[in-house]
């Protein structure tokens, strides 16, 4: 089977420029979904929200907006500037669980309400001709709701529903619904992208129970640990199990993480202008990047109080010469 993986979209973190610097040095990915773009409600377009997807276009893995919203016609309509621009496919969120996004009945709070996710489906496909994907949780609440929904999407030519079993309401915690999920791959029709704790421990056991899957989307764990797609790849390749149970940086690796690093701190340095900023942009993924060093916790909270740039340079070669 000829597996794919996808780069999960994650708000803030897997946006074009860091997936520009991250396909330069690590291989394994073939998918992108980006973080999603908020549709507007009255149509008024926001030059600046399709701006920010366009360099996508040129991206060297093919990169496919998300949209977030409920409004069927506003989506159509975005869609419809999206295919003008040069998109030829385009992903629905149904699945964020923040409670600002699930109380005005976006993302995961859509999910309780087979009629309304319907009449979304109906008239959006009737007025969009790229190929629409769905992304989603297995309910907002409770997973009786996902049961209703499956003949509803079966009735529909989405091109693939990317499936993070969990609930909304569980947001990232607990483990993920692999129950749920057996029900949704017997009874879904079209292609299945599983979604949820993907990692060097669990991918093997999720391939050998989900044989008839081979499409996985890394979320977390490729930030964690950003050699998993390539790893994943020669292992299955080699048709041998070469994934260890943790992800230690080798020498070797350690360079690559530092090239990566350093041109993504270049990269935000021409685009983030305000030094604190900058800084603080770097440090969010350090709480991804510090399982991949012996950091001490005293290491880490110093981290966290820096805000000038030479410091957290000076603070990075520590942590990269030890
Ligand atoms: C910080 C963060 C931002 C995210 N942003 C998005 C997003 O914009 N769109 C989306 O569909 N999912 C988003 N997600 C969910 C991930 O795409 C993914 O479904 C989830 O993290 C589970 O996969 P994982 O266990 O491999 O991380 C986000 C998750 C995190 C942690």
């Amino acid at each position: 089977m000829n597996n794919q993986l996808y780069m999960a979209p994650m708000l803030d973190f897997t946006d074009g420029t860091f997936r520009d610097v991250y396909f330069k040095h690590f291989s394994g990915v073939d998918r992108a979904i980006s973080p999603f773009i908020v549709i507007s409600e009255n149509s008024f377009y926001k030059k600046k929200a399709i701006q920010s997807l366009l360099p996508s276009l040129y991206e060297s893995i093919p990169v496919e907006p998300q949209i977030l919203g409920k409004d069927p016609l506003a989506f159509a309509a975005l869609v419809n500037l999206l295919e003008a621009e040069g998109f030829q496919s385009v992903n629905i969120n149904m699945g964020c669980p923040a409670r600002a996004v699930v109380n005005k009945g976006r993302g995961s709070g859509l999910l309780p309400y087979p009629d309304k996710i319907e009449k979304f489906l109906d008239i959006a496909f009737s007025k969009i001709n790229i190929p629409l994907s769905v992304k989603m949780r297995t309910g907002l609440n409770s997973h009786n709701e996902i049961y209703p929904l499956i003949q509803i999407l079966n009735a529909y030519p989405i091109s693939e529903v990317i499936i993070h079993p969990r609930l909304g309401i569980k947001k990232y915690e607990g483990p993920v619904d692999l129950e749920v999920m057996d029900d949704l791959v017997a009874l879904l029709r079209m292609p299945i992208v599983f979604n949820g704790d993907i990692s060097r421990s669990s991918f093997y056991m999720l391939n050998k129970r989900y044989r008839s899957i081979d499409r996985w989307m890394l979320g977390r764990e490729l930030l964690r640990d950003p050699f998993l797609a390539q790893d994943i790849k020669i292992s299955l390749s080699s048709n041998k199990n070469i994934l260890s149970g943790t992800f230690a940086v080798n020498n070797e690796r350690a360079v690559t993480v530092r090239a990566f690093h350093d041109d993504l701190l270049k990269a935000f340095t021409g685009i983030i202008k305000r030094e604190a900023a900058l800084v603080g942009k770097m440090k969010a993924y350090w709480s991804f990047w510090e399982s991949l060093f012996p950091l001490k916790k005293w290491e880490i909270e110093k981290m966290k109080r820096i805000v000038k740039l030479d410091e957290y340079i000076h603070c990075i070669d520590r942590i990269f010469d030890n």
